[in-house]
């Protein structure tokens, strides 16, 4: 076991947060170490200050990919918070469906992880729309950092224990058995979410057009308080009038930082 000093840790951790925004306090040192050993292990580095070296030197990207996939913690699971889906189907898509110009709804799942929450977003939205689905660009852009949980939602293969808190119908319409033990997303709703590496720290949301929907849960709880700030921030300016931003139950908006207004728990909206 690669054991590290506080200047490695501390210079591990300032280059993750600046980067990432991820705030690893000192607690989190054991964690850190623990994630990183394989690759350690693999690339044969005894310490961690010619970890960093090769990190900052590559040049095919791929050192910190496979940084970005130890670091992260990707956990999510079907109907997480359910009460923000059912909001999503019986509040935001019938207000959304009578105002939107040109069917064009744009939905953003902001650190969408391994796609059991992009995925449910376009069950929704094909189930509430139905037939006038047809007249609908309702696409669901879906974007993480960690390349790994990227190739897992595009591929959209589940555990047949992680699609059981789904509805019934939803199972049946939207999921095909593949394999013994496994369910995939049906290409329906494969095609109707698009997929990114998006990074939350870049400085300039490179979207043509404003969004309606945005979820962002789950990801700011890893994130210090000026981060956490200024991506509200960012945010808001990406969001329509009168769209929704729906973050965790864990997390919260500062009134005093932020024009979002609360509208219960874990979702806001730009007015
Ligand atoms: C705990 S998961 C949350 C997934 C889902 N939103 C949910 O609530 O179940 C947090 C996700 O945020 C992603 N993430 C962390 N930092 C990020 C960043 N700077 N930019 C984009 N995504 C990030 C991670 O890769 C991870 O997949």
């Amino acid at each position: 076991m690669v054991t590290i000093t506080n200047k490695e840790f501390a210079q591990m951790s300032g280059y993750i947060k600046a980067n990432y925004g991820i705030y690893l306090k000192d607690e989190k040192r054991t964690l850190l170490t623990g994630r990183l050993q394989n690759i350690l292990a693999q690339a044969g580095f005894n310490n961690f200050t010619d970890y960093f070296s090769y990190i900052v030197a590559d040049k095919t990207g791929n050192a910190v990919i496979a940084l970005v996939d130890q670091i992260t913690t990707n956990h999510t699971f079907f109907m997480r918070e359910s009460d923000h889906f059912y909001y999503f189907r019986d509040t935001v898509l019938p207000y959304l469906g009578k105002i939107v110009k040109n069917h064009d709804l744009r939905i953003w799942c902001a650190a969408s992880s391994s796609g059991e929450e992009p995925y449910t977003l376009a069950m929704i939205v094909d189930e509430f729309f139905g037939k006038e689905k047809l007249y609908w660009d309702s696409k669901i852009l879906a974007t993480d950092i960690s390349s790994k949980v990227l190739n897992i939602a595009k591929e959209g293969v589940y555990n047949k224990d992680r699609i059981s808190p789904l509805p019934a119908t939803w199972k049946m319409n939207y999921l095909k058995k593949v394999g013994a033990d496994n369910y995939q997303i049906t290409e329906k709703i494969k095609k109707e979410v698009i997929y990114r590496k998006f990074n939350l720290m870049d400085t300039v949301f490179p979207f043509k057009k404003k969004f309606h929907v945005i979820f962002c849960r789950n990801v700011m709880i890893y994130f210090d308080n000026d981060t956490k700030e200024s991506l509200i921030n960012k945010l808001y300016d990406c969001m329509e009038n009168g769209g929704f931003l729906f973050i965790g139950h864990a997390e919260s908006i500062n009134r005093d930082t932020s024009d979002f207004k609360y509208i219960q728990p874990a979702v806001y909206r730009k007015e």
